[in-house]
């Protein structure tokens, strides 16, 4: 599939090292050149495409992150329709969580729900640690995708400590975050406690999916952009850079994104990224004048332009690797998840474009 590093190695005068290691998309995170810009779409597993909702039909999401088989295949799903230039493994954010030991369930048209929200010390005491051992089948799908995936590389993810006491705090999904912030400003001692406990979660569940082969991470603060920058640096940075720094010997490109964070890019870069996911609200050379000459950008299409005829999208893809070209890396990417009514069509040519506008010649 990805025969390209074939050229780029030619071209830069190396040995062929081959593997994900040497794909167009590791490159790009690491800020090297490479045959084209990678481009994958956050949640391109998922319900824009009738074979997933074809074997979803009759599982429930959290048993279904808990199937090896069933997430090599979803996972698998949109690299062979699309061709996109990575994968992202099947998952949610809360599986971990969940592992800790919380009751919780992912509701079909809303999200995660919440048994008992965590509020008081007692309840953030019932977050337990967790080892391979409680997230076992983690570690054999993405070792059955890697054995399976060839040069493609295989992205691991979890949410970061904002994102995921978001959920656990307020029970479900959020506007405001408003639970979330009493206990944040109200009980800043409970509140460091807390996102202790969940950076530790996240931090062994990222590092079970590296030891398992993953190619690079991406750390979601979905919801970080809810706070001022003051705020963030405050209560979460430290968090999420306690997760990062846990993985800087890992050899992996770590990638951090939030939504509507523009007034967070270089803060969030600071908690020790190597990419920066930016929304479709910033433009890729004014995020990267945010963020810094050291770090890759990864963005920003707008997921509702692809609901848009075909003239509309195909300026949009222009326009953002023109602006991508201000950045010292660029993966292509949406400003946040494929929307479910997405034609999955669409994203096929979109992933053509992208590798038609951006190819560079290896000779
Ligand atoms: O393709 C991929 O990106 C990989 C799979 C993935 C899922 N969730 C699968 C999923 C990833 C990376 C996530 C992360 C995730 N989960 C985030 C961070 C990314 C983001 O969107 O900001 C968040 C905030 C969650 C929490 C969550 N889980 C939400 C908000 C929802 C949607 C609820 C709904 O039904 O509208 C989920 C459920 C979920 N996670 C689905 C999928 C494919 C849909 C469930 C289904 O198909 O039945």
């Amino acid at each position: 599939m990805t025969t390209d590093t074939t050229g780029t190695a030619a071209r830069d005068g190396e040995a062929r090292r081959g593997g994900p290691a040497d794909s167009p998309f590791v490159r790009a995170c690491r800020r090297e050149p490479g045959p084209h810009t990678p481009v994958w779409f956050m949640r391109q597993a998922g319900r824009s495409l009738p074979e997933y909702r074809e074997i979803r039909a009759n599982v429930p999401m959290l048993e279904s992150c808990r199937r090896p088989e069933l997430v090599t295949e979803i996972t698998l799903q949109p690299v062979r329709r699309h061709g996109v230039d990575a994968a992202i493994l099947f998952s949610d954010i809360v599986v971990p969580v969940a592992a800790a030991g919380i009751d919780l369930d992912i509701v079909p048209g809303t999200g995660p729900v919440v048994a008992e929200p965590v509020r008081t010390a007692a309840d953030v005491e019932r977050i337990n640690p967790i080892g391979r051992d409680d997230v076992s089948y983690v570690d054999e799908a993405v070792r059955l995708l890697v054995a399976e995936m060839g040069d493609t590389p295989l992205i691991g993810f979890a949410g970061a400590p904002f994102t995921l006491a978001s959920y656990l705090v307020e029970g479900g999904p959020s506007r405001t975050h408003a639970k979330t912030k009493a206990l944040m400003y109200g009980d800043p001692e409970l509140w460091h406690a807390l996102c202790t406990r969940l950076a530790d979660v996240t931090l062994a569940f990222l590092r079970v999916q590296v030891d398992a082969g993953v190619s690079a991470v991406q750390l979601f603060d979905s919801w970080a952009g809810a706070l001022s920058e003051a705020d963030y640096r405050r209560y979460v940075q430290p968090h999420s850079a306690y997760v990062l720094a846990g993985l800087a010997d890992a050899g992996v490109p770590r990638i951090h994104f939030g939504v509507g964070t523009a007034e967070l890019l270089g803060a969030m870069g600071e908690a020790g990224a190597d990419v920066v996911g930016v929304d479709w609200r910033t433009p890729l050379d004014v995020a990267t004048r945010r963020i810094g000459p050291d770090k890759a950008v990864q963005g920003n299409l707008d997921p509702a332009v692809l609901l848009a005829p075909w003239p509309v999208v195909e300026a949009a893809v222009r326009r953002i690797l023109d602006e991508g070209r201000a950045a010292p890396g660029h993966v292509f990417n949406l400003g946040h998840g494929v929307l479910p009514e997405t034609d999955p069509e669409v994203l096929t040519r979109v992933v053509a474009l992208v590798h038609e506008l951006s190819a560079r010649p290896t000779a």
